[in-house]
């Protein structure tokens, strides 16, 4: 039976990649950001995933405004890294889990999602930034199953229905065969808004209710419109909609491990969340950035 040990969400800004690459984690403007994944850190140390499920949206580098599926999942052997330039450079290509996406894929189309399947895909920065903010340097002992979202070009996705692919997704991992320990990542967000008139803009109200909401009471999110979550999180900050799926494919029964959210990297809203899936009795606590997760 499949195995979901738990969930990560954080931003994906690439400037993010760029500070890892000069080494700037204490410098005092990234050092709050990089010290929320230091909980996460010993936390995969301990729990050891072998794949990750990663929903996030692709910003023109596999896909264009010509051809943008609302939804693709991938199913290639390995894939690339292909947005060098803006943050991390083009390294090692990622392993893809090939059997759990094909198993996700037919699991996916028999729930009526008419997704596109991608045997070839390259990932951009909204895909790797949490591998190396998880296992700097190393490498990565993870395989990838990506899962694409159209945050870009309207008409979007709504959120119940990203919630809905969530959670046939999350299907396809509970019935899946393999004993593989299986964490689901969604990337992007928070607030913010790189151009025009309202570029710049944030919003901490609505960045909270996010955080507060999307591990006990992920229906929450799905109130607004993808529409409203423009005007509410900036044009930008409709990448919620990753979370959202991500949140889905994890089920019930969530508890936060940790938390951060700090403004501004960049032009963004910068948070990173895990929640667990609590394994037999083992006693669970709220950890909050900085503290350690485990006594
Ligand atoms: C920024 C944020 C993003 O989500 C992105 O894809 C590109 C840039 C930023 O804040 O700079
Ligand atoms: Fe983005």
């Amino acid at each position: 039976m499949g195995n979901v040990i738990g969930g990560l969400f954080t931003s994906h800004v690439p400037a993010i990649g760029n500070a890892i690459t000069r080494g700037l984690q204490q410098d005092p403007y990234w050092k709050p950001f990089f010290d929320g994944f230091a909980p996460v850190r010993r936390w995969l140390g301990e729990r050891r995933p072998d794949v990750t499920v990663v929903f996030y949206n692709d910003h023109g580098l596999n896909f264009f405004l010509d051809k943008l599926p609302t939804f693709a999942v991938g199913a290639a052997a390995s894939y690339r890294h292909g947005d060098g330039g803006w943050g991390l450079p083009e390294f090692k290509a990622f392993e893809g889990a090939q059997q759990l996406s094909w198993h996700i894929i037919n699991t996916l189309v028999e729930n009526e999602f008419d997704i596109t399947t991608c045997q070839e895909m390259l990932v951009d920065h909204g895909f790797v930034m949490p591998f190396e903010l998880c296992w700097p340097g190393s490498d990565r002992p993870v395989k990838v199953v990506p899962i694409e979202i159209n945050t870009v070009l309207h008409p979007l996705p709504s959120p119940k229905r990203c919630l809905a692919l969530g959670r046939a997704v999350g299907r396809a991992l509970e019935s899946w065969a393999g004993d593989e320990k299986i964490l689901v990542i969604g990337t992007g967000g928070l607030s913010h808004q790189l151009d025009g008139a309202r570029a710049g803009f944030i919003n901490k109200d609505y960045d909270n209710f996010c955080l507060d909401k999307i591990g006990p009471d992920p229906e929450a999110l799905t109130r607004h419109s993808s529409l409203d979550i423009v005007e509410l999180a900036g044009s930008q900050g409709i990448e919620i909609l990753n979370w959202i799926a991500a949140r889905g494919a994890l089920g019930d029964g969530t508890v936060e491990v940790s938390r951060n959210y700090h403004i501004p990297i960049s032009n963004t809203a910068a948070a990173t969340l895990l929640l667990e899936r609590p394994v037999g009795d083992r006693a669970v606590r709220p950890v909050r950035a900085g503290e350690p997760v485990l006594a």
